[in-house]
C-alpha cells in the first residue's frame, strides 16, 4: 500500500506527489498480466467508467469535461487516470428477438403447428402413476410470457389414482408481487369441472397475458393431504414452442422469499397463443433481422476501435455488453486494473454521471482517506430484493441486500480491489453491479464511509461530489456552470 505520510493543503500534496513520483524506483514488479519489462503507471486514485458500447456521446461529454479537465491539469494528469470500461462483445441477438431488454438471450421460439385460437396443455397425465399425494398445503409455479397468450383454464390434478376430487382445492393465477388473483376457479367433489387428458378443469375468464407478464399459479387446499403433486423428473411441460418461460419444478428447488407455495405443480392450465399469425411473421423475419443486425454490429465494432485509438482512454472486457452483465464488467475491470495500473484508490461511476474532480481529490486530501480496508460512498440500507423487472433478482434468498453504495460513484482502496480481483472467478454476480458489489463487500467487511456527497438521484447541490442520470447536455451544463462559479446548480446570472 502507498501512501503519503503527511496530510498537507491539497496543492502542497500534489506538488509532494509529483516529487515523490519522481523519486520511485524505476521498476515497479510487473503483474504477470502485463507486458514484461513495462511499467505500468501510477495514479494515486484510477476511475472506471462504466459505459455501454453504443453511448459515444455521454463520453464525448465526459472528455469534453471533468476527464478533460484532469487530463489538461498541471498535477491532476498525474494522480489521477481515467478508463471507460467498455465490452468487448456486442450482443449478436437483434433487440426484437431478446427475451429481454437486459440480457442477451435469444427468444427461441418454434412456429406455432396448433394454429390460431388452438388451446394448449402446459402438462397432461397419461399414466396417473406419477400422480402422489402432496404434504404441503400451498404449491405454486411461476412464470413469464414471452409472446401474449390468453389462459383459458386452470386445472388440478386428480386425488391420486381415482378420478375424483376428495379435497377442496382453490387455483388462483396472480401477477407476481401483487396480491390480487388475475383469474381463480375452485375445486371440490361436488364441482369438479370437466376431466380432459387426466385432469379437471375450469374456464375461466380470457385475459391478454402480454409479453414480459410474470406471473405465478398457486393451488391452495386448508386439508394438509388436499394437493396432489407428480414426480417432476416424469413430466414434460409443454411451453407452447417457447411463448411462456416456466420455471423449474426439479426437486429440491426452493421456494423464493415472496412465493406463495412450494414449487411444484398441483395441476396445470390452458392458454391460447395471441396473435399466432403475428408470431409467425415475426419469425420469417428473424434471418434478415440477424443480418442487418449483424453489420451493424461491425459497424460498432470499428467505430470502437478507432475511438479507443485516438483517446487511449478504453478498456475492452470480455463481456458481452448487456445491462445484466454490468456485474462481470466490473470484475473483469478490477482484474484489469491490478494488471495494468498501480494506484491506491478506485473510483467507480457511471457514463452518465457527473463528478466534482476538485471536491474529490480535495477530501481525499484533507480527510487522509488513502486507507486501505476502506470504501467510501453513499450507502443504501436494508434495501429490499426485487423480485421482478429491471432489477429482478432470483438469485439472493434474503429480503433485504447488504449495505451497498448507490449509483453515482464511490471509492474502493486498493487492497479490496485486489480482493475482488483475485476472487472474480469465484464471486457470483447478482443483479446489478451495486448490490453484487455490496453482497462481494460484505463478505470482506470494509470500513465503511458513509458521505452523501455522492447523489443516488439526479439532483443537484453545490457540494455534491458526484450526481447520476445525465444527458451529455445536461453534464456540459453543470460542468461549464461549476466553472462559470462554482456551483453546476446554476449562477446567479443565469447561464
Ligand atoms: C432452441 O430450442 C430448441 C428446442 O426447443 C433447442 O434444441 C435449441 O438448442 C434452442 N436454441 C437456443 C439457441 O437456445
Ligand atoms: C368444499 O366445497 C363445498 C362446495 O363449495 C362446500 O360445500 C364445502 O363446505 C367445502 N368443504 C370444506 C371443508 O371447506
Ligand atoms: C420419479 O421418476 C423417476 C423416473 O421415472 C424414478 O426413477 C423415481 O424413482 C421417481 N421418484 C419418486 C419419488 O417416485
Amino acid at each position: 500500500m502507498r501512501r503519503l505520510a503527511l496530510t498537507l493543503l491539497p496543492c502542497a500534496v500534489a506538488v509532494l506527489v509529483h516529487l515523490w513520483l519522481a523519486q520511485r524506483p524505476s521498476s515497479v514488479p510487473p503483474d504477470h498480466n502485463t507486458h514484461s519489462d513495462e511499467e505500468v503507471p501510477f495514479y494515486e486514485v484510477l476511475v472506471g467508467v462504466l459505459s455501454a458500447r453504443h453511448h459515444y456521446e455521454l463520453r464525448q461529454a465526459i472528455r469534453e469535461t471533468w476527464l478533460g479537465y484532469l487530463r489538461d491539469h498541471p498535477h491532476f494528469h498525474q494522480r489521477v487516470g481515467v478508463k471507460f470500461i467498455v465490452g468487448e462483445h456486442g450482443c449478436p441477438i437483434p433487440e426484437e428477438d431478446r427475451e429481454d431488454p437486459y440480457s442477451c438471450s435469444l427468444l427461441n421460439f418454434t412456429e406455432p403447428v396448433t394454429g390460431q385460437g388452438a388451446e394448449i396443455e402446459i402438462v397432461t397425465v397419461s399414466d396417473p402413476s406419477v400422480l402422489v399425494p402432496s404434504d404441503v398445503l400451498a404449491i405454486a409455479l411461476d412464470f413469464k410470457v414471452l409472446h401474449p397468450v390468453v389462459i383459458t383454464r386452470l386445472g388440478v390434478f386428480p386425488s391420486g389414482t381415482q378420478p375424483d376430487l376428495q379435497s377442496n382445492v382453490t387455483v388462483k393465477l396472480l401477477q407476481l408481487d401483487q396480491e390480487e388473483a388475475v383469474v381463480t376457479a375452485r375445486f371440490s367433489a361436488i364441482s369438479t369441472g370437466t376431466m380432459v387428458n387426466g385432469m379437471w378443469y375450469k374456464p375461466v375468464e380470457q385475459f391478454i397475458l402480454p409479453k414480459g407478464f410474470e406471473g405465478t399459479l398457486v393451488w391452495e387446499s386448508l386439508d394438509s393431504a388436499g394437493l396432489t403433486t407428480v414426480n417432476s423428473s416424469s413430466v414434460h411441460l409443454n411451453d407452447g414452442g417457447g411463448v411462456l418461460k416456466i420455471a423449474s419444478i426439479a426437486e429440491g428447488i426452493l421456494p423464493h422469499r415472496s412465493a406463495l407455495g412450494f414449487p411444484g405443480l398441483a395441476g396445470g392450465f390452458t392458454f391460447t397463443i395471441y396473435d399466432a399469425d403475428g408470431l409467425s411473421g415475426h419469425l420469417r423475419g428473424h434471418p434478415a433481422r440477424m443480418e442487418h443486425h449483424a453489420s451493424r454490429l461491425r459497424q460498432e465494432d470499428a467505430a470502437l476501435k478507432q475511438e479507443s485509438l485516438r483517446h487511449g482512454d478504453m478498456v475492452f472486457v470480455d463481456v458481452v455488453d448487456t445491462y445484466r452483465n454490468v456485474p462481470l464488467k466490473l470484475l473483469q475491470f478490477y482484474k484489469w486494473s491490478v494488471g495494468n495500473a498501480d494506484f491506491n484508490l478506485l473510483l467507480k461511476t457511471d457514463d452518465d454521471c457527473y463528478i466534482d474532480v476538485d471536491s474529490v481529490l480535495m477530501k481525499i486530501d484533507h480527510k487522509g482517506l488513502k486507507r486501505s480496508n476502506f470504501w467510501w460512498g453513499n450507502f443504501r440500507q436494508s434495501w429490499a430484493v426485487d423480485r421482478i423487472g429491471k432489477w429482478q433478482e432470483l438469485e439472493y434468498a434474503s429480503p433485504a441486500y447488504p449495505a451497498f453504495a448507490c449509483g453515482s460513484g464511490y471509492v474502493v482502496s486498493r487492497d479490496l480491489v485486489e480482493w475482488l480481483a483475485s476472487n472474480a472467478g469465484k464471486l457470483k454476480a447478482y443483479q446489478g453491479e451495486d448490490v453484487s458489489m455490496g453482497i462481494w463487500m460484505a463478505a470482506v467487511g470494509p470500513q465503511k464511509y458513509q458521505d452523501p456527497g455522492w447523489l443516488c438521484e439526479k439532483e443537484c447541490y453545490m457540494d455534491m461530489l458526484s450526481s447520476p442520470q445525465h444527458t451529455a447536455e445536461e453534464l456540459h451544463i453543470l460542468w461549464d456552470q461549476k466553472r462559470a462559479c462554482g456551483d453546476p446548480c446554476g449562477c446567479p446570472w443565469g447561464h
